[in-house]
Order: C-alpha cells, then sequence, then structure tokens
C-alpha cells in the first residue's frame, strides 16, 4: 500500500546561530524521524528525509537525504518537495525562534546581562497545509507537558494534519533523545489511540501502521 508512495519526512532538531559559534536549539535527537523513515524504507516507499543535525546516519539505499542546519534551510528544502509528495511526515522539532541578526563575530562577553532578539521561525507543517491536495495526506507530532489533547487539536486543525502524534515528557524513557516513546494518536474525529511505552522502532511502526489506515479508507471512499 506504501509500495512506490512518494513520502517526505522531517527530522532532527534547527539550530539557530546567534553568531559564528553560539546557537539556539533543542534536545531532539532525530530518532523518531530516523525510525520512521526506515519503517516506511521497507514498505517499499520513496523517502525524502530533510533532517537536522543530529549524529545518525541514514543508510537506507535510494533515500534522498537532505541535510539543513537552520529552520529556515528546511522550509526552502521541504518547499522544493511539497507538490510532488504522496505524505508529508512532520517529526521534526524545528525551534520556534531565531535571533533577528546573526553576529558575524563572536560577541564578547563584556556585560553582565546580555538580550538576544529573537524572531519567530516559519512553521512548515503550516506551510504544507496552506498548498496541500486533497489527496495528499500529513501527519504531525506534538509534544506538551500538558493539555496535550487540546493543545493536539488546535495543532491538527492549525496545520491540516490526517492524524496526529501526541507525546509528553512526564514518563521516564519517552520523548527526547530517548530510545523509546510513549505515544496516543489524535485524529480528525478526535477519537484518541494510546499505545504503551515502546522502542522507537515499534513505535514507528504502530504510527505507519495507523497511516496504511487511513490510506485503505481514502481507497474505499
Ligand atoms: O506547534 P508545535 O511546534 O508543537 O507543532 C509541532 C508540529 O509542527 C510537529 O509536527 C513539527 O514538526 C511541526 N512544526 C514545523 N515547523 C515549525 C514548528 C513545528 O513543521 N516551525
Amino acid at each position: 500500500m506504501l509500495k512506490g508512495k512518494r513520502i517526505l519526512i522531517t527530522a532532527g532538531p534547527t539550530k539557530e546561530f546567534i553568531d559564528p559559534v553560539r546557537f539556539i536549539s533543542n534536545a531532539s535527537s532525530g530518532k523518531m524521524g530516523y525510525a520512521i523513515a526506515e519503517e516506511l524504507y521497507s514498505k517499499g516507499a520513496e523517502v525524502i528525509l530533510i533532517t537536522g543535525p543530529t549524529n545518525i546516519r541514514c543508510n537506507l539505499p535510494d533515500t534522498k537525504v537532505v541535510h539543513v542546519t537552520t529552520a529556515l534551510e528546511m522550509l526552502k528544502a521541504c518547499r522544493h518537495y511539497f507538490g510532488s509528495v504522496d505524505i508529508a511526515i512532520f517529526t521534526a522539532a524545528v525551534a520556534d525562534y531565531r535571533p533577528l541578526n546573526r553576529e558575524l563575530s563572536k560577541i564578547k562577553k563584556n556585560d553582565d546581562t546580555m538580550v538576544v532578539e529573537l524572531t519567530k521561525n516559519p512553521d512548515i507543517a503550516f506551510e504544507f497545509g496552506k498548498v496541500k491536495d486533497p489527496h495528499q495526506l500529513s501527519i504531525g507530532f506534538a509534544l506538551e507537558t500538558d493539555n496535550i489533547i487540546e493543545y493536539g487539536k488546535g495543532k491538527m486543525n492549525k496545520k491540516k494534519f490526517d492524524f496526529i502524534v501526541l507525546n509528553t515528557t512526564n514518563e521516564n524513557g519517552e520523548g527526547f533523545g530517548f530510545d523509546t516513546n510513549k505515544i496516543s494518536i489524535l485524529f480528525r474525529d478526535h477519537a484518541v489511540k494510546s499505545f504503551p511505552l515502546k522502542s522507537k522502532k515499534e513505535v514507528a511502526k504502530d504510527i505507519i501502521s495507523e497511516l496504511e489506515s487511513q490510506i485503505k479508507n481514502i481507497e474505499v471512499h
């Protein structure tokens, strides 16, 4: 069912530079996105992985891997593929803000306090939602510490996801950096399916199996 489908995946964090040696980023390891890429590849999909800086190497043959650093670079790389993919999966933890100015020289620590003015980064999933065709599917992720269902519904609507994968940072072993994750999936009809703590490889299988059900529904209707 996924064989031959062209699928864009964003993964990892982005880094937003303050000066040549300092940046703002987050603790995303990229493991979830890479696990999804592997699972899709094993199902015969054509994978395009747009990845921020991670320690993982993607060795999948015939897979397009685009390495980017910043959110603006990630958006530019994604835009190139938006029109030609069947499915887009947004696992990247894109930095919400970037420094308004990137200093060309290393900032000296002369003062006791320092203010860095930030400006909002583009929302890549939202940009895809704006141009998304009815035949295209998209999946988002949401990591929250509280009110996860309510925030999840808002994100799903705003970014036009077909479903959204929710995870919290409340329990040990789930979320950023870990090899395991505990997710729930929130669907358009607001149904929620919860899964136990599993390896990210197993979580990727669960997500892809939900994706396959969505494709089946579309093909039946
Ligand atoms: O709003 P929030 O950042 O929690 O949304 C998370 C979802 O949106 C994830 O799927 C993430 O990959 C995507 N996103 C994005 N570009 C951003 C921020 C989030 O694609 N600038």
